[in-house]
C-alpha cells in the first residue's frame, strides 16, 4: 500500500474511532482495512478531502461448509469507515459506487449471493442511506456487559431440570438445533442446504465431545424441551473484536420448544449461563438474533442484552441500488 493511503487510512481510522466512541461506547476500535477485491472505494467530502473509504471483500462458502447454511453462498461484504458526524451523505455516495463496482463483477450476478454491511445499531445517521440502497436490517450482534452486582440467580422451576449434555445427547441436541434453524429460516437468514442436516450432526457431535464448549439441556421429566449453547472466553476469539470490552463469551444457540415457551425456562437457562460467566470474569456476551423474530428481541432485552451491530443485507447481490 502506498504511504499516502496508508496515512489517509491511518487518519481515517483515528476519526472513525472517535465516533464510534461517542455513538457506542462497546464499539471497538475500527481494524485494519481488510484486503479488498479491488481498489479501495474512496469517498470526497464537500472540502474535497477524503471523508470516508470501503473495500469490498468477496467470500465464496463452499456447500460442504455449514458456514453455508448461515447465508448465501457468494458473500460480498463492504467494509466502510466513514468520518463526520453525519454519515447519511457519505454513506450514499460510498453505497453508490459499490453497488457499480459489483456490476461488473460476475459472480455477483448469480442467485445464491449477498451483498451485507455490518453497521453499528446505534450509528442512525447512516440508516436512510442503507434502505435507499435495498439493504435490509436482517440480524443483530446484541451485548450484554457484567452487572456491578451479582444477577439475580436462576429460578428452579417445578419439573424442570437443567444440566450439561454429552456425547450420549447427540439426537436430543441436534432435534433442537435444527428446529431454531427451521424456525429462524421465516426471517431470511439461514439458507437450509441439502446438506445441513448432516453438517449441524457433526458439528453438535465434535461440540458435545469437547468440554470447553458448554450445552445444556433444560427437561421435563426427561424429555428435551430447551437448548442452550455458548462458548466461554476461550472460545469466542473469533467474534471478541467486534467489542471494546473483554474477555467476551459468545451465546450461540438458544431454542425452547412451542409449548413451553413463557414458563420460565428459556430465563432460566439463561441466568444459569450467566452466573457462570459472571463468575468467570467474562466481561460481556454477545449473541446473533433475527432482527424481525418477535420472540427474541424483547426475550433478551429482558436478558439485559441491547443492539451493537446490525448486518444489513441485499440477497441476491444484484437487489443492491
Ligand atoms: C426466545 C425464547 C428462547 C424465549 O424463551 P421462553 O422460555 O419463552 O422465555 P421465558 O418464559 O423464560 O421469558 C423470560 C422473560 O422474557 C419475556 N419474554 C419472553 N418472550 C417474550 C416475547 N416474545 N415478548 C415479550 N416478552 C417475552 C417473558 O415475559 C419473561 O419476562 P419476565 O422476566 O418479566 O417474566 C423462545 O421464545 C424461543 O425458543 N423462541 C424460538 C427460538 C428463538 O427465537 N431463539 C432465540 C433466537 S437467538
Amino acid at each position: 500500500m502506498p504511504w499516502v493511503v496508508r496515512d489517509a487510512v491511518r487518519d481515517i481510522n483515528r476519526a472513525v474511532a472517535r465516533r464510534w466512541q461517542s455513538v457506542d461506547p462497546l464499539l471497538p476500535d475500527p481494524s485494519a482495512m481488510p484486503t479488498g477485491c479491488g481498489a479501495p472505494l474512496v469517498v470526497h467530502g464537500d472540502n474535497g478531502r477524503v471523508a470516508g473509504l470501503g473495500v469490498c471483500v468477496h467470500h465464496h462458502v463452499p456447500a460442504d461448509s455449514l458456514n453455508q447454511t448461515w447465508g448465501a453462498a457468494d458473500r460480498f461484504l463492504l467494509t466502510p469507515r466513514l468520518t463526520g458526524q453525519d454519515t447519511m451523505a457519505p454513506a450514499d455516495s460510498l453505497l453508490s459506487q459499490w453497488r457499480d463496482h459489483l456490476a461488473g463483477v460476475a459472480a455477483a450476478r448469480g442467485e445464491d449471493t449477498s451483498a451485507g454491511i455490518v453497521w453499528p445499531s446505534r450509528d442512525i445517521t447512516g440508516v436512510r442511506a442503507l434502505l435507499r440502497h435495498g439493504l435490509q436490517p436482517l440480524t443483530v450482534i446484541a451485548a450484554r456487559t457484567r452487572p456491578e452486582a451479582p444477577a439475580a440467580p436462576a429460578r428452579q422451576i417445578p419439573g424442570i431440570t437443567i444440566r450439561a449434555a454429552g456425547p450420549r445427547d447427540e439426537e436430543r441436541v441436534l432435534g433442537l438445533e435444527l428446529r431454531l434453524i427451521q424456525f429462524d429460516g421465516h426471517f431470511g437468514g439461514p439458507v437450509w442446504r441439502r446438506d445441513t442436516a448432516d453438517l449441524v450432526r457433526q458439528e453438535v457431535r465434535i461440540s458435545l465431545q469437547r468440554q470447553a464448549m458448554w450445552t445444556w439441556l433444560a427437561e421435563r421429566h426427561g424429555h428435551a424441551i430447551g437448548l442452550l449453547v455458548a462458548q466461554p472466553p476461550p472460545e469466542a476469539g473469533w467474534i471478541a473484536g467486534m467489542t471494546s470490552r473483554s474477555p467476551a463469551a459468545y451465546l450461540q444457540t438458544m431454542f425452547i420448544q412451542p409449548e413451553d415457551r413463557g414458563t420460565g425456562v428459556g430465563a432460566a437457562l439463561v441466568r444459569a449461563l450467566h452466573a457462570r460467566l459472571d463468575a468467570g470474569g467474562a466481561s460481556v456476551t454477545l449473541l446473533h438474533h433475527s432482527q424481525v423474530n418477535p420472540l427474541s428481541g424483547p426475550f433478551w432485552n429482558r436478558m439485559g442484552y441491547r443492539p451493537l451491530w446490525t448486518s444489513w443485507e441485499a440477497r441476491p447481490a444484484r437487489a443492491l441500488r
